[in-house]
C-alpha cells in the first residue's frame, strides 16, 4: 500500500463488491462464497460493516488454506486492518502500522493489546462467523 494511503489511514480492503453476498442475523454472519471472489485468492479480504453488526469485521483468506475473521479495529487508535501478503500477519492501515498475528496477538508497532478474532466455520459454499456483541 502506498505511503499516501497509510498517512491518511486508508485501508486497502474494500467492502464486498456484491453487498448481497453476506447477511447478519441472530449474532451470526453468513457469507456466500459464490458471490465473494475477493476471498478466492490468498490474502484476499473483505471488510464487513453496517447491517447492524456490533463491530467492523475483517474476513480474509490467510493463504494457509483457511479463512479468518478479526475485529477490524487496531487496538492502538482504531484504524482498520489489512492482511499483509506472505507474512501471516495483519497490519493496521495507519502510518504506524501495528501488526498482528492471525490469533490477534500484537507482533509490532505501538498497539499494546490484541485484537479479538472470531471463529469461522466453512460448510460447502458458505462461511459462518459467530459474532458475540
Ligand atoms: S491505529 Fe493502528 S498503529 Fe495506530
Amino acid at each position: 500500500m502506498g505511503v499516501f494511503k497509510r498517512l491518511f489511514g486508508i485501508c486497502g480492503t474494500r467492502p464486498p463488491a456484491d453487498n448481497q453476498s453476506w447477511t447478519y442475523e441472530g449474532g451470526r454472519i453468513e457469507i456466500d462464497l459464490n458471490r465473494t471472489p475477493e476471498l478466492f485468492v490468498p490474502f484476499g479480504a473483505i471488510r464487513l460493516e453496517k447491517k447492524a453488526l456490533p463491530e467492523r469485521i475483517l474476513v480474509f483468506n490467510g493463504g494457509d488454506q483457511q479463512f479468518h475473521a478479526i475485529y477490524n479495529r487496531c487496538s492502538h487508535m482504531g484504524r482498520r486492518l489489512d492482511p499483509l501478503p506472505d507474512t501471516q500477519t495483519i497490519r493496521c492501515c495507519s502510518v504506524l502500522g501495528s501488526t498482528y498475528d492471525y490469533s490477534g496477538g500484537v507482533m509490532s508497532g505501538p498497539a499494546k493489546e490484541s485484537v479479538k478474532t472470531l471463529p469461522v466455520m466453512k460448510s460447502e459454499d458458505r462461511l459462518y462467523i459467530s459474532v458475540k456483541a
